[in-house]
């Protein structure tokens, strides 16, 4: 079975070709990052400008590339949530037009499940198993039963943590994207330069949920507080010092989730999930088995939405026309604080 998925939730206008759910044909991806890096953050208006110059060249190159056609094509896929509006808007409607026209079945594909099926494009994983779904704009910790069974044990009560790196990288001049510019710094710092505390959810959130907006005042306004002497305060320490307890936070919350759930694989998804850092410290857990999606899979694309439409269609699920899109994550099986 082949789909073509579409995504356009953010900044990146991409569209990708995938067999099975597994074998990629192609996954073309237009990142918008210049056009944005001039305001160091996503300027919603542009984004869905350059998805409506991008999606049909992007499409059309996702088709050449896996040298195929619309007649090959068995079902077509888009991301309608979360996300912003007009950005989703554009990839959605293309979808659905051109399902309607070709007489394809549509699948409406939730972003965040996508992320989590990233993984799966490589490798079979046997669930259930942990989901760790980092981007922009989401900090979740999850069980995941199914491609769309996801309970959510823990998830962020202020910033995401994609957001947070955005954030600090855009205080201090590191570049854009933030969470990248400060994973390449702190390649050359040292992490013990700051001790940041790391915050205490006291009765304001769930066991597993996380919080960055303190980590983000104490790094931006509050750093000399926390700076520790003997360390210059180059953007390398900062970076390091910043990025370690970033990843902490994380990490505390998962591997509590590891205890109690007596699950000991975990997949990775999202933005936050390329840094190199929690890459590291998870795989010094040689006690579980922690599987990342390829770098090039982590950040939106379009195979991961193309994944989910084949499991979707597989079981002869399909949307009805009248799908729309939507900010926010909530209205999929399970997904949501319960
Ligand atoms: O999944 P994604 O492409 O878009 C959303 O769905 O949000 O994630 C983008 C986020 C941004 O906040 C970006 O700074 C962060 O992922 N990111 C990273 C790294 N690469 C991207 N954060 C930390 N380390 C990285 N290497
Ligand atoms: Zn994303």
């Amino acid at each position: 079975m082949t789909i073509l998925g579409i995504e356009s939730s953010c900044d990146e206008t991409t569209a990708a070709v995938v067999v099975d759910g597994t074998k990629i044909l192609s996954n073309v991806i237009a990142t918008q990052i210049p056009f944005h890096e001039k305001y160091q953050g996503v300027v919603p208006e542009i984004a869905s400008r350059k998805h409506t110059e991008w999606i049909l060249p992007v499409v059309k190159q996702a088709l050449e590339e896996a040298d195929c056609t619309l007649d090959s094509i068995d079902g077509i896929a888009a991301t309608n949530r979360p996300g912003l509006m007009g950005a989703l808007l554009i990839g959605l409607t293309f979808g659905k037009t051109l399902a309607w026209a070709t007489g394809k079945p549509f699948i409406a594909v939730n972003h965040m499940l996508a992320h989590l099926y990233a993984a799966h494009l490589s490798r079979e994983i046997p669930y259930p198993y942990l989901g760790l779904l980092v981007s922009g704009g989401h900090s979740i910790i999850c069980k995941v039963s199914g491609f769309d069974e996801i309970e959510v044990l823990g998830t962020t009560i202020d910033d995401a943590a994609g957001e947070a790196f955005d954030k600090v990288a855009k205080f201090y001049g590191f570049g854009y994207p933030g969470g990248v510019a400060i994973d390449t710094l702190a390649k050359n710092g040292d992490p013990k330069a700051a001790r940041f505390p790391i915050p205490k959810i006291n009765g304001l959130g769930h066991e597993y949920d996380v919080s960055y907006s303190g980590l983000k005042t104490a790094a931006i306004n509050q750093i000399d507080q926390f700076w520790n002497e003997g360390y210059e305060r180059t953007p390398e320490n900062i970076a390091a010092a910043f990025q370690e307890t970033a990843v902490t936070i994380l990490l505390t919350r998962l591997f509590k989730a590891v205890e109690n759930t007596g699950l000991t694989t975990i997949v990775a998804g999202g933005g936050v999930a390329a840094n190199t850092r929690l890459r590291a410290l998870l795989e010094k857990r040689t006690d579980l088995t922690c599987i990342f999606p390829p770098l090039k899979l982590c950040t939106d694309n379009g195979a991961m939405v193309a994944g989910i439409g084949y499991q979707y269609l597989s079981k002869e699920i399909t949307s009805p026309w009248t799908v729309n899109t939507s900010a926010r994550v909530e209205g999929f099986r399970k997904f949501g604080r319960r």
